[in-house]
């Protein structure tokens, strides 16, 4: 059961819960994305791809979309950490078990921020010898890029507000909401279990 935060949050001049989040997408439009992609990658690989996932915020999506995948079709997870002044620097801190080199990859993300985590994992691909590489990811803040990436298969662009929810997190919480919401991050930030006191009275 989720913990509703602390009641006397009004008193102390925060804002309410029932203003921490608004739906982005629901159970019913993330399974019709998960199938429209699933569907352009199935087209486009007809002899088998290799997803390689980027954890944790992918699992929800990925997990739709290879259902999506019902021909030749392997997993393998990749973890990265950004660290560094801005954290603008990336780090592998769960490596790939497959070999790449010579094979096609479709790199799956939650969401495409300013493009530091793909352009590493593309590179990363390369190097490895991947025979071809494109990128699909949920959602694409475009307006926040800082390195130009090109994504073949994109679920929704969206603006810049933080998301939470379908493996999503706000540190490590939320990822767990079946659909996604926006967040208020100032409220979270005051109190991060806010949004599940809001989303426990629905
Ligand atoms: P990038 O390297 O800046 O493109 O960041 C990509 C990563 O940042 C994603 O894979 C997420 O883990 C995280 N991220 C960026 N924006 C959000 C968000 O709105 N909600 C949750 N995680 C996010
Ligand atoms: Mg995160």
């Amino acid at each position: 059961m989720f913990l509703a935060g602390d009641p006397t949050r009004v008193d102390r001049g925060v804002s309410q819960p029932e203003s921490s989040s608004r739906s982005l997408l629901d159970a019913g439009e993330l399974a019709a994305i998960a199938h429209r992609l699933g569907g352009e990658i199935r087209r486009d690989y007809p002899d088998g791809v290799v997803l390689v996932a980027l954890l944790k915020g992918s699992i929800c999506f990925l997990a739709d979309l290879v259902r999506e995948l019902p021909g030749p079709c392997e997993l393998d997870f990749l973890a990265l950490s950004a660290y560094g002044d801005g954290r603008t620097r990336v780090r592998v801190v769960k490596d790939l078990d497959l070999e790449v080199a010579g094979r096609d990859v479709v790199v799956v993300l939650d969401i495409v921020d300013t493009g530091l985590t793909l352009a590493y994992v593309l590179r990363l691909l390369a190097l490895r010898g991947a025979r071809s590489t494109a990128a699909c990811t949920l959602l694409d803040r475009q307006n926040r890029r800082l390195l130009p990436v090109e994504i073949r298969y994109v679920g929704q662009i969206i603006s810049d507000e933080h998301v939470v929810g379908y493996g999503l997190d706000f540190d490590e919480r939320y990822r767990n909401l079946t659909g996604l919401q926006v967040a208020d991050e100032a409220i979270l930030r005051a109190d991060p279990v806010a949004m599940f006191a809001r989303l426990a009275q629905r």
